[in-house]
């Protein structure tokens, strides 16, 4: 029932006549309005999925280059009819639409402010991960979560890829021995493209509202559109980008929350850019009853291995590698023993999950429940992505308490956990949110 039908069946019988189950009926079916804040590559993958799901209304996009949100405009017209009014700057979309639904496909750099801003408005959120760029920034974001009680779905869809909850059943069945190593890595293969020269600010583009509290780099096609990834200003790296998914399933599959100790090193082997992410780092993550490795590259894919990309987990019983475009593999360790394998179940474009993670979402708004990619966890994969980078930035390993939150006896890495924002944007303060 619609809420126009709801209103004329009110109108007609009188609330009087209308029975409770009725009124819960007609709020559960009404569309909720929804925001799109970003509208470049992953923003408009998840708008589509929303749009064919058909629980919302879209009334607003909001991005600093008019040129992709006019784009995004017309594509959501023709999909859903509905005419998105346009905002450059989010707070006052927040402010004057107060949509009952954001999605934030921002950059990282914008993630945990945009988020806490957003619940400060009322809205529930689809946050793409990581959850944050700085430690303290997730801190500040959890806490606002708490005290608005909002739902938050951050977009680690392998959370709910098909092939990735049966490999996880796989590996808690205890089929693949008791695992004492894992090893997690993205390789791609590159060529050590040089670095565009700075270039001047297209007028589509407000350049200040793009960089918002990150430094104000001077303006280069490699940062923008979809060159973020390269400057580590705007970016959490490889670690950030790719590992936090994979970290999210070690952590989902040991029901581990937090490393004790993590030292990383990387470094750019194509020197000269564009811009200093690390084209190549390793991580070494301790927890209580096994060791996980990260390691991405971005030279040299890694067909001689097999897998490019994924997770292995070294068992007593075999090896069991969990992919993405190549499902799940295990590899038993007994010589006369089958592989066992299963293909993925995945959606277009760009073989993801996001229908699923979406209609997750809209359940857990509707029913009242935690989504699968809650806040918390994705904190603490966040988190692991968050102290690889403050590791190899610092140069020495990082002693973790996870259950504070807090770096054990290393002050200078302490005060890594934050950075200072851009005037006038504030810090957020977990303690006084
Ligand atoms: N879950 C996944 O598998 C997955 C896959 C790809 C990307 N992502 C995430 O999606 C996010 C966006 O990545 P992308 O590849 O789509 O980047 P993109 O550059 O294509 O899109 C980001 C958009 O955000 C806009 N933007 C910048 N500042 C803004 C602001 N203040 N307000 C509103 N919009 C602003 C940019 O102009 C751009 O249009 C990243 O955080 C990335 O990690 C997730």
């Amino acid at each position: 029932m619609q809420r126009r039908d709801f209103i004329k069946v009110s109108g007609a019988a009188g609330l009087a006549g209308m029975t409770f189950p009725n009124i819960i009926l007609a709020s559960k079916t009404k569309k909720m309005t929804l925001a799109l804040i970003g509208t470049g590559w992953w923003g408009m993958n998840i708008l589509r999925e929303a749009m064919a799901e058909g629980s919302s209304k879209i009334v607003a996009l909001c991005d600093p280059d008019r040129k992709a949100m006019e784009t995004a405009a017309e594509e959501v017209q023709k999909l859903s009819g509905d005419k998105a009014k346009l905002y450059t700057d989010y707070r006052e979309l927040l402010k004057k639409e107060k949509p009952d639904i954001v999605i934030i496909a921002t950059p990282d750099h914008w993630h945990a402010l945009q988020g806490i801003e957003s619940l400060k408005a009322g809205c529930h959120i689809y946050l793409e991960k990581p959850i944050s760029h700085t430690i303290d920034e997730g801190k500040a974001l959890v806490a606002a979560s708490e005290k608005y009680g909002k739902k938050i779905q951050v977009g680690l869809h392998r959370h709910i890829s098909p092939h990735n909850m049966s490999g996880i059943d796989f590996l808690r069945s205890g089929k693949a021995g008791k695992i004492g190593f894992v090893r997690a890595f993205v390789h791609y293969g590159g060529s050590g493209r040089r670095a565009a020269p700075p270039s001047e600010v297209p007028s589509h583009l407000d350049w200040n509202m793009w960089c918002g509290p990150a430094p104000l780099l001077p303006f280069s096609n490699d940062i923008h559109p979809r060159g973020f990834r390269n400057y580590m200003d705007y970016t959490t790296g490889m670690v950030g980008d790719w590992g936090v998914h994979w970290f999210d399933q070690i952590l989902w599959w040991s029901e581990d929350k937090h490393p004790k100790r993590v030292f990383s090193t990387g470094n750019q082997f194509f020197k000269g850019g564009p811009g200093d992410a690390p084209d190549f780092q390793t991580a070494v993550f301790e927890f209580e009853e096994f060791t996980v490795n990260w390691e991405h590259r971005r030279f040299a894919a890694n067909e001689s291995e097999k897998h490019s990309i994924g997770v292995y987990f070294y068992g007593t019983e075999g090896v069991f590698h969990l992919g993405w475009q190549d499902g799940w593999t295990f590899y038993p360790a007994k010589k006369d023993s089958q592989i066992i394998h299963q293909k993925p179940s995945l959606g277009m474009p760009d073989h993801q999950n996001i229908k699923e993670l979406w209609a997750d979402f809209i359940q857990a708004i509707r029913n009242n429940q935690k989504p699968v990619a809650d806040i918390v966890n994705s904190q603490y994969a966040t988190n692991m992505s968050l102290l690889a980078v403050l590791s190899m930035q610092a140069g020495r390993s990082i002693e973790w308490n996870g259950e504070k939150q807090e770096i054990v006896g290393d002050a200078e890495a302490t005060r890594r956990m934050r950075r200072d924002y851009r005037s006038p944007w504030i810090y957020p303060d977990a303690s006084n949110i």
